[in-house]
């Protein structure tokens, strides 16, 4: 059933592996991430961002996930189920989520400056537990889009800083930037370079000062080369297109971080599949032929993860 993310995180952490995010816009997105997670015994975070609000309609969006909640109990295996704001930007939005029902939000109040970010937080987090809601804060920046906002470069967590924000925000997971980034143009490569390594050294020095405290990465897809290579192939254009290698995930899922956001892979996935049914059936303008292969897709990519790059397979 839905719960906040308290305890699945506790467990994670204590059992070296990350719980997926997934963010859902629509249907197709939705029923893959329940029957997958399902079907993989994995406890899974429904993430609402700003743009699926502004595309999908909150109250839709909200509705869809307890219908979600209610067909995963109808398969047959009570998976935990966390519903939560993605980037909330302001403490009214947070609100209207916690009174509709979300059981779980985030702050990002990253852009900030740290005594804004830590004051904004604190208020969040106030009204947040009073509704046995939990929080996520994020310090650092990540490159790349979140929302609406644009950064042109990332600046890493300051390891110094987690422990005080912690303490005086009383956030129950923390969100830092060690190299991830939004997107599916994550790092700019020259010829021949490869994709830089995330800065693991920055995350153990933040576990340092708090031991055993839930870490969240952001900006985490894998941008995997197969889809992209088939959207070029069926028309499309991702020239330059790179993400996270999935062994510095799994690295990372057995460390404190224990939830790992990832929305671009699911995007690419659909998108390679819808472009290549079209493709080879000209005629077909049914959508639910195209969109029932882009879920087909979908499904076997979020088992692939929960199986073998966070671990959480298994854990439900
Ligand atoms: O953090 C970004 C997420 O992938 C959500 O993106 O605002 O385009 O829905 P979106
Ligand atoms: P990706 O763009 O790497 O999938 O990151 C998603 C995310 O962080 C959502 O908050
Ligand atoms: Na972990
Ligand atoms: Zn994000």
């Amino acid at each position: 059933g839905l719960v906040n993310s308290r305890e699945i995180f506790r467990k994670a952490v204590d059992g070296g592996y990350a719980i997926p995010a997934y963010n859902f816009n629509n249907l197709e997105q939705l029923q893959a991430i329940i029957t997958a997670c399902v079907e993989t015994r994995s406890p899974v975070i429904l993430q609402i961002s700003k743009g699926a609000r502004n595309y999908a309609n909150e109250t839709m969006l909200r509705y869809m996930a307890t219908g979600a909640v209610q067909m995963a109990k109808e398969m047959g295996v009570e998976i935990p189920i966390v519903l939560h704001l993605d980037h909330g930007d302001s403490f009214e939005l947070c609100q209207s989520c916690i009174e509709s029902g979300f059981s779980s939000v985030m702050i990002d109040g990253s852009h900030l400056s740290y005594a804004d970010n830590v004051a904004l937080t604190r208020q969040v987090v106030d009204y947040a537990h009073a509704h046995d809601v939990t929080v996520e804060g994020e310090l650092g920046v990540l490159a790349g889009i979140e929302d609406e906002v644009v950064a042109e470069k990332s600046t890493y967590t300051q390891p110094d800083e987690v422990e005080d924000f912690v303490k005086k925000t009383g956030v129950d997971s923390l969100a830092i930037s060690i190299g991830t980034s939004h997107g599916a143009y994550k790092f700019k490569l020259k010829e021949g370079e490869s994709v830089p390594p995330l800065r693991f050294d920055i995350l153990a020095e933040c576990q340092k000062r708090i031991p055993g405290f839930p870490i969240v990465l952001h900006g985490a897809s894998s941008v995997l080369p197969e889809y992209v290579a088939l959207i070029n192939q069926y028309g499309g254009k991702m020239d330059g297109a790179v993400g996270v290698p999935e062994d510095q995930l799994r690295k990372a899922a057995a460390s404190a971080v224990c939830k790992i956001n990832i929305d671009s892979d699911g995007r690419l996935a659909v998108t390679a599949k819808v472009r290549e049914y079209l493709q080879n059936n000209p005629s077909e303008f049914d959508p639910r032929k195209y969109l029932g292969a882009a879920r087909t897709e979908l499904i076997r990519l979020i088992k692939h993860k929960n199986e073998t790059v966070l671990g959480s397979a298994g854990k439900a």
